[in-house]
């Protein structure tokens, strides 16, 4: 389409003074738009296509509050990363252990696998070389996995890179690329990232599990033991609903009759795929609760309430 053309702009106005959605296409197709009902004038705006990559050359023609979204995408992420880079290079208070009768560990440092991790907080402490924080190990495969999840691409090359920031928004950028060349085209290793992802579940699983262990008074329960139950739900949800997971189950099948086992795979996938959005913010939160939890008792700030059998 050339930059130049020029199309015509169609506002319908109708009786009660609410505005109507904006009607674009050729000035010679104007009068098919008085077909409208309730309109009671049309007028028509010029446009002149020259924008980023031909669109109309003022950033955007919507009048809703499009940017909600995007901000709060950048708030997010924003506070997430503040927090969880100072929770990983802080390298203290992340276990609870026999001393206060819980077995408690903050799932940004699980599994810890440095020597230096406190005594008790995980029994495969064996990497003596790792001399800094040993959450920085760990954080790779989390920090990968939301990193190239699809939903989360889209929400932060919407939020801070404005490529586009809605639907019907300008990009911010003159030239589109994709995902083909360096560096996007690494996001390609999602899928593998949701292996490793999946490794992590079950252990920070086994880790809810094991806190149910008291040492010294027996089994029990306590809010700790909540916060990490419900943090390894959230990461399951969110690792089960992933589009890479549902097409492991469900793609490439020709006929899902001949592979009833994934069919039913991908129909009990499916539901939770829709839901992948609110799943990653819902995990993503809560993660950084389980931590600030785990930390706010192992630094004796709160008590972890509880009782045991
Ligand atoms: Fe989001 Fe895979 S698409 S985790």
């Amino acid at each position: 389409m050339s930059s130049t053309s020029e199309i015509g702009l169609a506002t319908l106005a109708p009786a009660n003074g609410r505005a109507l959605p904006t009607v674009q296409g050729p000035a010679t197709r104007r009068n098919a738009l008085t077909a409208v009902d309730d309109a009671t004038t049309v007028t028509v705006t010029p446009v002149v296509l020259g924008g980023a990559r031909g669109g109309p050359s003022i950033p955007t023609l919507r009048r809703d509050r499009w940017w909600i979204p995007p901000v709060v995408t950048v708030t997010v992420l924003t506070a997430f990363v503040a927090y969880s880079t100072w929770a990983a290079f802080v390298n203290k208070d992340y276990y609870v252990g026999a001393a206060a009768h819980r077995n408690l560990i903050s799932p940004f440092y699980s599994p810890c696998v440095a020597a230096s991790c406190v005594p008790g907080s995980h029994p495969w402490a064996a990497l003596s070389w790792w001399k800094i924080s040993p959450a920085l190990l760990i954080l790779i495969v989390p920090l990968g996995f939301r990193l190239t999840c699809y939903y989360y691409r889209k929400a932060y090359y919407r939020g801070f890179w404005l490529a586009p920031a809605a639907c019907g928004v300008a990009d911010a950028h003159g030239a589109y690329t994709g995902e083909t060349r360096l560096p996007l085209v690494l996001q390609n290793v999602h899928r593998y990232f949701f292996y490793l992802g999946l490794c992590l579940n079950v252990i920070l699983t086994i880790d809810a599990v094991m806190s149910f262990d008291q040492p010294g008074v027996g089994i029990g329960i306590s809010v700790g033991t909540v916060v990490l139950c419900v943090n390894a739900a959230f990461l399951w949800l969110y690792s089960l609903s992933c589009h890479a997971c549902r097409h492991l189950c469900g793609g490439g099948v020709r006929q899902f009759s001949s592979s009833p086992v994934r069919h039913r795979l991908w129909k009990a996938l499916t539901p939770l795929n829709a839901r992948h959005m609110l799943f990653a913010w819902m995990s993503l939160c809560f993660v950084a609760a389980a931590d600030l939890y785990v930390r706010l008792v192992a630094s004796g700030t709160i008590h972890d309430y509880g009782f045991h059998f």
